[in-house]
């Protein structure tokens, strides 16, 4: 599978790919609330209350749930955030920056951030009544280990719920979204995060990402079972859910 790291050479290996994205991320830090917010005009924030909306459905509320990739931590502080969740949120991320960076909405909530890679979670099997995963497995380096590890530490019956950008299909939309995407939006995040490469990075990591119906079914194949999908705004983003059979 193609990656946005892939410049047309030799498969990066899969730990260089993920200090590469450590990196970034956590030299964006500073601004990348401030980038995510303006980016999308604020629409991730409805985004986020939709995805949060879906793992609420079908999580119980005194829950140990899971926020992986939780960066500062908006899905976690979201999730604590609402009255009928009496649980707890575990918000992990490997970059410490990012973490650090949203401390204050983990304060005064159930939400315990926890510095540790994704794909190798410290976690038994079966932990977690639920899990979230916000803009973060397009990161992954390696996508299905990464569904997989994710399904492991579910327990039987519990859901996941994925959020992430996806391209529309349908033109005119398609065009328009590609011209924001490719040219005005990294122009934009290099002058206000004043890194070289991040924001070229996100075009082309969504890009090469799996369409919708294609992430469905590395889910079932991850494990997964009654894995559905809803696509936001036309199609920039998606929200996946799927439950551990059990
Ligand atoms: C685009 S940010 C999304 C942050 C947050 N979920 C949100 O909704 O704004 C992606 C995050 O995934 C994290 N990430 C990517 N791969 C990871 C991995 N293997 N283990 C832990 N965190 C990872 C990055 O460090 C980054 O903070």
């Amino acid at each position: 599978m193609r990656d946005a790291f892939d410049r047309g050479g030799p498969t990066p290996p899969a730990a260089e790919k993920a200090r590469a994205v450590q990196r970034m991320f956590d030299a964006i830090a500073p601004r990348y609330d401030l980038l995510n917010h303006l980016l999308t005009l604020n629409i991730d924030r409805r985004w986020r209350r939709r995805a949060v909306d879906r793992l609420l459905t079908r999580a119980a509320g005194d829950a140990v749930l899971l926020d992986s990739c939780a960066g500062t931590m908006d899905l976690a502080a979201e999730v604590a955030g609402r009255d009928e969740f009496q649980g707890l949120v575990v918000a992990l991320d490997f970059a410490r920056a990012m973490l650090e960076r949203g401390r204050h909405k983990a304060e005064g909530v159930p939400v315990r951030p926890l510095c540790a890679d994704a794909l190798r979670m410290p976690h038994a099997n079966d932990t977690f009544g639920g899990a979230i995963v916000g803009f973060g497995v397009r990161n992954f380096a390696d996508l299905e280990a990464g569904l997989r590890e994710l399904t492991r530490v579910l327990r039987p019956g519990a859901p996941l719920v994925i959020l992430e950008l996806s391209v529309p299909v349908v033109p005119p939309l398609r065009w328009l979204y590609l011209l924001y995407f490719t040219r005005i939006l990294p122009l934009i995040g290099r002058i206000v995060s004043r890194h070289g490469s991040a924001y070229s990075y996100l075009p082309a990591s969504v890009q090469t990402f799996p369409p919708p119906d294609e992430l469905r079914r590395l889910m079932e194949g991850a494990g997964l079972r009654n894995v559905e999908f809803e696509r936001l705004m036309g199609g920039i983003a998606a929200i996946h859910r799927g439950v551990k059979p059990g």
